[in-house]
């Protein structure tokens, strides 16, 4: 693993702008002084709230929360890791990048990363190199139509029943006993580490970009107590909630195609690539979920006009009805493009291809039909619809399902198609669906923020980090003397922990950029970042970053006072303690006074 030199990676991130490259995706228009809003491409929306702002070279979208730097935009729309997003950077601005070796004696976060990597592409190797003399395993495989290329082809390999051989292997390699914990390949017991896979068939996970991140891992043997798959934990690079098992072979194909096939295991993934369906993925030990969605479709460059299509394969149990229908819920214009093919014989694509051949699990496909569909007479089943009142009862069930389709033209068909298979007037059926309330559109789920914009205090602490945020250059002086207490609001005041901390140890251009370590800090800081000031038009940048952070640190005079005032009154009358105190009381009222003529009379409303 080489590494982009750190020094090319700040150029690349200074040269790009970002509001080119958002562009390419997004229809951007002015939104205030520098900056601009468009349709979120991260979530679905009519009305625009994903902004950009240049100056800062930062976006964040207030309906999902979404944010980031040009590198994590691009990153994100296209699937790509760091380094191949700052390579497709470069190359767009003529950058010339030089690299690093990666595996030096640093233990920063990607050089973990490239060891975690490292001992997976070891660990691959091994098991492979002991699938060959296990018969358990090599017949298993067979059993199911694959044979040596195969075995090769993806890599596909046998864990040992030792406790020890991956690890006295990868420790002779020069990996250590933590590496190998951290990439998930060892487990701790109370006298050590051992291996955690053993005496398994071993499925090499990639992710995206190729890279090995872990391993889905079948029992084999009658003894073994564990579940039939064992997958890699989480880790530092395996998010199973992120994986999807084939990603990295099929990605070409699912762009170029405009369609994914979702099936439900390893093998079944396999299968269909022999059978040449190349756009073919499953979860890697997890449930389908949301951040699978957002990945296939940035995979599949979604968007409104898109003809893209998303395949759910299921072998006929309830298991992956459930799947389909939970998905159902999650995403509206996903499942507007979402279609399922379900087996009758109940056989999973890998054995319907042994049974019938490359060509019968095609044909498994051709009989896809729209998730909508699938639904609705998923309902209907439930009914004897020979009896009229049968009849009544599933046009109820089914009236909402229809009623929440938001394409009013899919909707309009769906009540077409509702009447027939129904056997039922259209009127009838339109009347149905339009007494039904529609549910709430799946909005956007309320956050606890830790702060209340009508408090006047929580007002200057909010405004006071966005000027420190946007102008840092300009707030150092003042926001130094800012002490923690002077946040009332404890989200506000994690933030300002974060960033004083960064303010110690930076020296502030106008131009600053901030790391990652900050915006993730905290959820708000993205927003902060690109909110507009409330300054006014007369007003110069520097006069106003003042007045808010003077006011604020009146604010907090204010409160120190009245705290001291009590003090003074409850220390005994006349003692030396009172009047050390009145004498504190009288400088603080002082300061008060000083902030409060840099404060400008601040309000902020
Ligand atoms: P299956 O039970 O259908 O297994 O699970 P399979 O892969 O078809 O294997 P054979 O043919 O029975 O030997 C389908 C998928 O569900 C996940 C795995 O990804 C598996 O490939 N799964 C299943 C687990 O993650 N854990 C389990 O314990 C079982
Ligand atoms: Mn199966």
């Amino acid at each position: 693993m080489s590494k982009i030199r750190e020094a090319d990676v700040t150029l690349v991130k200074n040269t790009a702008r970002i509001q080119d490259i958002v562009s390419s995706f997004v229809n951007l228009k002015p939104a205030g002084p520098g900056s601009f809003k468009g349709l979120c491409p991260f979530h679905d929306e009519r009305t625009p709230s994903f902004h950009v702002t240049p100056a800062r070279g930062f976006f964040y979208c207030f309906g999902c929360q979404e944010s980031g730097d040009v590198v994590s935009f691009l990153q994100k729309m296209e699937g790509l890791t760091f380094v191949e997003t700052i390579e497709k950077l470069a190359k767009h601005y003529s950058i010339v990048l030089h690299y690093e070796e990666g595996n030096t004696a640093k233990t920063n976060a990607s050089s973990l990363r490239a060891r975690i990597v490292a001992a997976h592409e070891l660990a691959i190797g091994y098991y492979a190199s002991h699938l060959k003399s296990q018969d358990l395993a090599t017949r298993y495989l067979r059993e199911r139509g694959f044979g040596e290329e195969v075995w090769k082809e993806f890599e596909i390999g046998y864990s040992p029943e030792g406790w020890d051989g991956l690890l006295r292997h990868a420790l002779s390699q020069g990996f250590t006993n933590d590496e190998l914990l951290a990439a998930g390949l060892l487990s701790q017991g109370s006298r050590g580490t051992y291996d955690r896979f053993r005496g398994r068939l071993m499925f090499p996970i990639r992710d995206l970009s190729g890279e090995a991140v872990g391993f889905g891992a079948r029992k084999l043997h009658d003894n073994d107590e564990g579940p039939k798959y064992l997958n890699t934990p989480e880790t530092a690079v395996y998010k199973k909630s992120q994986l999807l098992y084939g990603m990295d072979r099929a990605r070409k194909s699912v762009s170029q195609s405009q369609q994914v096939v979702i099936v439900e295991g390893y093998t079944d993934v396999i299968a269909c690539h022999l059978a040449g369906i190349t756009n073919a993925v499953a979860t890697c030990g997890t449930a389908f979920g949301i951040e699978h969605i957002r990945i296939m479709r940035r995979l599949l460059h979604d968007d409104v006009a898109s003809q893209s299509q998303v395949i759910f394969t299921f072998d006929g149990d309830e298991a992956g009805k459930k799947a389909a229908l939970k998905a159902f819920s999650e995403d509206q214009k996903f499942v507007a493009q979402t279609y399922v093919a379900i087996e009758p014989s109940g056989m999973d694509p890998c054995e319907l291809r042994q049974e019938l051949g490359d060509e019968g699990l095609r044909n498994l496909l051709a009989r896809k039909v729209p998730m909508f569909e699938f639904v609705i007479r998923h309902n209907l089943q439930q009914f004897d619809l020979n009896i009229a009142e049968n009849r009544v009862a599933a046009l109820a069930q089914c009236a909402p399902v229809v009623a929440n389709i938001k394409d009013p033209v899919l909707r309009n068909e769906y009540v077409r198609n509702v009447a027939g298979w129904l056997g039922v007037d259209i009127e009838l059926v339109k009347r149905a669906v339009s007494t039904k309330p529609q549910s709430q559109p799946a909005s956007v789920a309320k956050v606890d923020v830790g702060f209340d914009l009508k408090k006047i205090e929580h007002r200057v602490e909010y405004e006071a980090l966005k000027v420190v945020l946007q102008h840092p250059a300009e707030a150092a002086e003042w926001y130094q003397s800012i002490e923690r207490e002077a946040f009332t609001s404890p989200s506000l005041q994690s933030l300002h922990d974060v960033l004083y901390h960064v303010f110690q140890t930076n020296n502030f251009s106008e131009s600053h950029v901030w790391t990652d370590e900050v915006i993730q800090s905290n959820p708000i800081a993205a927003q902060l970042i690109v909110e507009p000031l409330q300054i006014r038009e007369s007003q110069s940048i520097s006069v106003y970053v003042t007045s808010v952070l003077a006011r604020l640190l009146e604010l907090d005079a204010t409160r120190r006072i009245l705290d001291l005032k009590g003090q003074v009154q409850r220390a005994p009358e006349g003692s030396l303690q009172q009047t050390e105190l009145f004498a504190q009381l009288i400088a603080l009222e002082e300061t008060k006074r000083f902030y409060k003529d840099h404060s400008r009379g601040q309000t902020l409303g």
